[in-house]
Order: structure tokens, then sequence, then C-alpha cells
């Protein structure tokens, strides 16, 4: 296909659309053979539809996604996941190529927090440290002390004096959880991931009372009442080894139901049901996760758009809180 200079324009901005593939080619085949030519890699999130995953170099959580994209040694990073995880990719690795299949690929949670109003808030308080969730934009990254994720949450907060006064953004429900386990008291930043949200206690309840032996598993993205119910709370991969190490045979999941394809690779014989949301849509499916399709994860590493770019100053001053979780969580073994 030829990409002509408007075209081109226009996929740097948003991306491609499923119809500019023929359809009678094997996507499979064609992306091993672009991955070999163009030396790359595709880093893949969980919540990435299953096609997508079982095409991935490496599928994982936002920690081991910036772990995998700090170390690889391939030319060009596709990003099967949002934005923010491809613009840590690019913070990590200023001179390779990082490329995104729908440059559309936002955050609810991450847009939750815009840097402007956020730096009033931070600006207000001076005697506080700044631990933010991945899940926010470079310019985010740039006002922020430490990074985290909600693999190592707990442990970067807990690597801080109990003394210390911490600001935790943008999800409040992350910071609730951390501010119960560790018996802090951080100023919470009142944003929220709209698909952790949604969940409902009712359906939920229902569906315990019908599937009796089925656990709960949640991410710590969830609300309190939902975290409150829940037998095990964690990261999308904390979740996965949980239930390949436990024995029960049935499980609610209370996350974005891509996890799901991983959880029952791994685990067959089991049952996992994603748990309803509060109306019925799918709302369980993050909107922006799903604009990645396979069809456009070959036009992107075809012809290498939409990259991500990033004024130098920018990444410089977003690089050091990602570089200090990276380092917390390496003496920590995580
Ligand atoms: P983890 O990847 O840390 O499990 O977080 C899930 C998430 O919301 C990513 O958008
Ligand atoms: Fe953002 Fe929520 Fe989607 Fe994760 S699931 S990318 S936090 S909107």
């Amino acid at each position: 296909m030829a990409v002509t200079n408007i075209a081109s324009n226009n996929i740097k901005k948003y991306g491609f659309t499923n119809f500019e593939v023929d359809p009678n080619i094997d996507l499979f085949v064609e992306i091993e053979k672009l991955k070999k030519e163009k030396n790359a890699v595709i880093l893949a999130h969980y919540y990435q539809e299953p096609d997508i995953q079982d095409i991935a170099d490496y599928i994982g959580d936002s920690l081991g996604l910036s772990q995998e994209a700090e170390k690889t040694t391939a030319d060009i990073i596709l990003f099967a996941g949002v934005h923010f995880m491809a613009e840590t990719a690019k913070i990590l690795n200023p001179t390779k190529k990082v490329i995104l299949p729908d440059l559309n690929a936002g955050c609810s949670l991450s847009d939750s927090a815009p840097p402007d109003k956020f730096k009033i808030f931070k600006d207000q308080h001076p005697d506080h440290i700044v631990i933010t969730y991945i899940n926010c934009s470079a310019g985010m990254k740039a006002l922020s002390d430490i990074i985290c994720t909600s693999s190592n949450a707990r442990q970067i907060v807990e690597s801080l004096p109990p003394y210390q006064p911490i600001i935790f953004a943008p999800d409040r429900n992350l910071g609730a959880y951390i501010n119960k386990v560790t018996g802090r008291n951080m100023l919470l930043w009142n944003g929220a991931c709209m698909v952790h949200e949604i969940f409902s206690l009712e359906k939920i309840t229902k569906l315990k009372i019908r599937h009796p032996k089925a656990k709960l598993l949640a991410h710590p993205e969830c609300v309190d009442e939902i975290l409150q119910i829940a037998d095990f709370i964690g990261s999308t991969t904390a979740l996965l080894k949980y239930s390949q190490k436990d024995d029960a045979q049935e499980y609610i999941v209370a996350t974005e139901s891509g996890i799901l394809h991983q959880m029952q690779k791994e685990n067959t014989g089991k049952t996992f049901i994603p748990a309803p949301p509060a109306n019925n849509c799918a709302c369980n499916d993050c909107p922006y996760m799903k604009l990645n399709t396979l069809e456009k994860v070959y036009l992107c590493l075809k012809h290498e758009l939409p990259e991500i770019t990033m004024d130098d100053n920018l990444r410089l001053k977003a690089k050091l809180p990602i570089d200090r979780m990276l380092e917390i969580s390496r003496n920590l073994g995580l």
C-alpha cells in the first residue's frame, strides 16, 4: 500500500484503519517477517486483544513492560498498549523508534490529571514528595519525584520514611488502597480509571451467590467496596500469578477483560468470569486499549508509523522519576 504525503501526515496524527489491509494476507506471518526484517520488538499489555497478545514478544503489566523497554536491544519498539506506555518506552529509549498502532489510544486515568492543574496543587504542598502512578502523561511524570505501578506502589511508598508527607496521583482508588495497607495518609489526587470504576457490587455479589466457590480477583484501581470483598488484590501480573498458584477452580475477575486470555491459557480447566459492570455495555473492555487491532499492528510495523516523539527537555525531566522507580524495584528484586 502506498502511503501518500497527505495520508502519511494523517497517520502520524492518528494511525491506520483496519480497512487498509488486504484481507487475504496472513497477518501473523507478515508481522513475524517484518519483526525480523526491521529488528523490531512487540511489547504488549495484558489488556490487548488475544491476537495481539499471541504475536507479542513480551506480554506484561506496566512494570514488566517498562523493565522490558529499558533493556531491549531492538531498533524499533512497537508498543501494543496505550499512549502513556509507549511514551514511557520513548522516555527510556530516545534513540530507538517507538511506534503505537493507534495514537488515539489514550487513558481516562491519565486524562484525569492535566499537568497544569496538578502543578497548582503541587505548589500548594511544597513539603510533599510526589509519587505518581505510571498511568499519566510525560508532563505529569516531569512534575513527579517517583513513578510507581500497581506492582510496586506499596513498596515505593514504604521506601520513604513514615513521617514524609506524600502526594499520590492520579488514581484515588489505588492511592486509598495504599493508604489502607501502609497506614499512611497520603494526599490523593481525584483521578480514576473509567473501566475499574464501573464494576457493580450488587451484580458481583449475586454472581458470588451463584458461584459460591469462585474467588474474586481485583485490580487495586477498583473502588474500595469491590476491594473489600476481593479474595486477592494485585496488578495484572499478580492476579495472573495468583490464579496459577491457587487451587480454586473458578474466579470472578475485576479488571479489564483482556487479562482473561492469559488466565485461560495458563490454567486449562479453570473458569474465569469477567466481573459484571453496573450497566449492560462491555465496559470492562478498555475502549482505548481495544483501539489497537492486529491489522493496525501490521500497518504500524510496515510503515513505522505513527511514531512517538518528544521534546528532549521534557523527556529528561520525565525520565528521572521513572529511573528512581526502576532502581527501587531492582533493589527490592521486583
Ligand atoms: P498494571 O499493568 O500495573 O496491572 O495496571 C493496569 C492498567 O490499568 C494499565 O492501564
Ligand atoms: Fe487507562 Fe483504565 Fe484503560 Fe488502563 S484500563 S488504559 S487505566 S482507561
